[in-house]
């Protein structure tokens, strides 16, 4: 299968890249394919004529997205419609991958696939409006909705090992719950859900619930850094710019049906990643 990927120097295309050496791809990040130029996503993709594009491109920063409106717009909902167009003119099955931020977090519990969107902060609104710009362009599109997502790049285990170092207290929120996730399962999702054609939208996460506190107490249990005094704090407490589900771990019944094979429990997981941090 020939893949075309964008996102490549990102957390989950960097995983990508690694499972898809020998393999016949092009990797492409904003350097050389931006996704917001219409002209050049059709032209590149065109002439590449992949089997599948795995679209892992986004704007991800949260909280400046609710001061970047367009940008967070353009990158996340106009940038995947010139893929999925791109896509729907070459035949190419397409990879789109969306969050748990679609969700508001009111439920009380666990999300399908079946539950209603009703994104809070920008980013989710906007990766919402991919979601649904990606589905009317092209028929050929699995939507990957994944979460707490940690892997080669910036992400809150890395920022918790950093600050476990520099400083004696940690304040971590303690009301947010949700999936911690591995690029490794979602990579390993992503690449076999192409090899089906059961298009739909399907929830990737690693399985169980954390808190962010829960999270953070788990990173410095494995890596055996006791020292640091983790607090718990409450949203209110820890004020940020864009407004976060306060629940929203994500069913992945319909994966494992569709695939026979589900992501491992989030902490196996975490262990596995922390490998190299443990004492
Ligand atoms: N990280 C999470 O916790 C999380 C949770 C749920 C869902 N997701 C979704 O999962 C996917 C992968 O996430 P990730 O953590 O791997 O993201 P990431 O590390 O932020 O990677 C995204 C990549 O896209 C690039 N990009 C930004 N604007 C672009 C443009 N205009 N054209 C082409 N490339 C552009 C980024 O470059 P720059 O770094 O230069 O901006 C970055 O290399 C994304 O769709 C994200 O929305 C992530």
């Amino acid at each position: 299968m020939r893949i075309f990927l964008t996102g490549a120097n990102g957390q989950l295309g960097r995983e990508l890249q690694k499972r898809l050496q020998g393999t016949e791809y092009l990797a492409t990040d904003v350097q050389e394919l931006d996704i917001t130029d219409e002209a050049a996503v059709a032209t590149m993709i065109g002439q590449y004529r992949p089997d599948a594009v795995i679209h892992g491109a986004a704007w991800t920063q949260v909280d400046a997205a609710e001061e970047k409106v367009d940008l967070a717009y353009k990158v996340n909902a106009i940038g995947t419609q010139n893929i999925a167009m791109a896509c729907r003119v070459c035949g190419a099955k397409m990879v789109y991958i969306s969050t748990d931020y679609v969700f508001d977090g009111t439920l009380g519990r666990a999300y399908t696939e079946f539950d209603s969107p009703n994104p809070l902060s920008v980013y989710g609104k906007s990766k919402y409006a991919g979601e649904m710009l990606a589905r009317q362009a092209t028929d050929r599109l699995f939507t990957l909705r994944t979460a707490w997502l940690y892997g080669d790049g910036p992400n809150f285990v890395r920022t918790m090992l950093k600050l476990g170092q520099e400083r004696e207290e940690l304040q971590v929120v303690n009301d947010q719950h949700g999936c911690p996730t591995s690029t490794v399962d979602l990579a390993e999702a992503v690449l076999r859900i192409l090899e089906t054609n059961r298009y739909g939208t399907y929830n990737v996460v690693n399985s169980g619930v954390s808190s962010w506190y829960g999270f953070a107490k788990k990173i410095f249990e494995l890596t055996g850094n006791m020292k640091v005094k983790l607090t718990p704090v409450t949203t209110e407490q820890f004020v940020r710019p864009a407004p976060r589900p306060a629940y929203s771990p994500l069913d992945t019944r319909l994966l494992q049906l569709a695939l026979g094979w589900g992501p491992r429990v989030w902490d196996v997981a975490l262990s596995d990643y922390l490998q190299p941090y443990k004492n």
